[in-house]
């Protein structure tokens, strides 16, 4: 039996649409051990205990990629990433299941190996990067072929998510986007990107706060969250250094140096219409990780 735990993180950061993500400390744990025959889910929800699961569907993409033959598996999952809420809950299933598959058929798989596995998967590698490497991330695809840089991000920074009860579907959030942009749009986005990694790394909290705005998703996503605004302006009132949507949302989450911060939030919230989880998050910097 193996344990491989991996974090759950939040993509996009703003004006990084497909291509940055950070790790955080909140965490799926997917157990998995061989079996004679067939396939066992257990621990999640009911409707995920079927050949649709992610975990399972990873692990017979990563046992192909690898030339394994394929006997029976046992899955068990204990998760605290809420599903559906841009927190990369199918990542980290994913991630999971490739993981899985290498160390219960005695394969190394290094971190680029398992990156590019992902893409068969899933076509933008943000969440993935960010869940592979842990840490802040920025992900490209080249040559069809998914890459990650790993971005430092200054002492003090935090995390704060704002995590409604409803959930998002992400072809319906990338759906909701225009398929053309406009060039002064894509240069605007660049130059956000550029300075936001620059921000983070620098512990520049006023180029965070210009940084991390966003032309090509959040505009067209945040119609999609109910409440947006008043809770964008609730979390700025009370001293957020930014804010985004999380992923294709339907979290959005703050980034924060005031300790008090998430008390505060916690206040500000309270009044607004819709119910939002108010949740602190550490930045994981380990990344996906066999634990047993
Ligand atoms: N970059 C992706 C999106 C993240 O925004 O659609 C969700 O998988």
């Amino acid at each position: 039996m193996i344990t491989v735990r991996v974090p759950a993180t939040s993509a996009n950061m703003g004006p990084g649409f497909d291509t940055l993500g950070i790790a955080l400390k909140l965490y799926a744990r997917v157990s998995m051990e061989r079996a004679e025959r067939g396939f066992l889910i257990t621990g999640a929800d009911e409707q995920y205990c079927n050949e649709d699961n992610l975990v399972y569907i990873a692990y017979r993409a990563a046992l192909a990629r690898l030339g394994v033959g394929g006997d029976g598996v046992r899955i068990h999952i204990e998760s605290d990433i809420p599903i559906s809420r841009g927190l990369g809950s199918s990542a980290a299933m994913y991630v999971a299941g490739i993981m899985g598959a290498a160390a219960l058929h005695g394969r190394e798989l290094d971190k680029e190996v398992l990156l590019e596995i992902t893409n068969t998967l899933e076509k933008h590698p943000d969440n993935f990067a960010a869940a592979i490497y842990g840490g802040f991330t920025s992900a490209l695809v080249y040559d069809g072929r998914p890459y990650a840089v790993r971005c430092p991000v200054a002492d003090g920074l935090k995390l704060c998510a704002f995590i409604p009860e409803f959930m998002t579907n992400t072809e319906k959030a990338r759906a909701a986007l225009p398929k053309t942009v406009l060039h002064e749009d894509a240069a605007y986005t660049v130059a956000h990107a550029l300075a936001l990694i620059n921000g983070l790394g620098s512990g520049n909290d006023e180029t965070i706060r210009r940084a991390v705005s966003d032309k090509l998703h959040e505009p067209y996503r945040k119609k999609l969250i109910p409440g947006f605004d008043a809770l964008k302006a609730a979390a700025e009132d009370v001293g957020c250094v930014a804010f985004y949507i999380s992923g294709s949302g339907s979290t959005c989450m703050s980034i924060y140096r005031d300790p008090a911060f998430p008390e505060k939030a916690q206040r500000a919230v309270a009044p607004l219409a819709g119910k939002w989880r108010v949740l602190p998050l550490e930045i994981d910097s380990e990344g996906a990780a066999l634990v047993s």
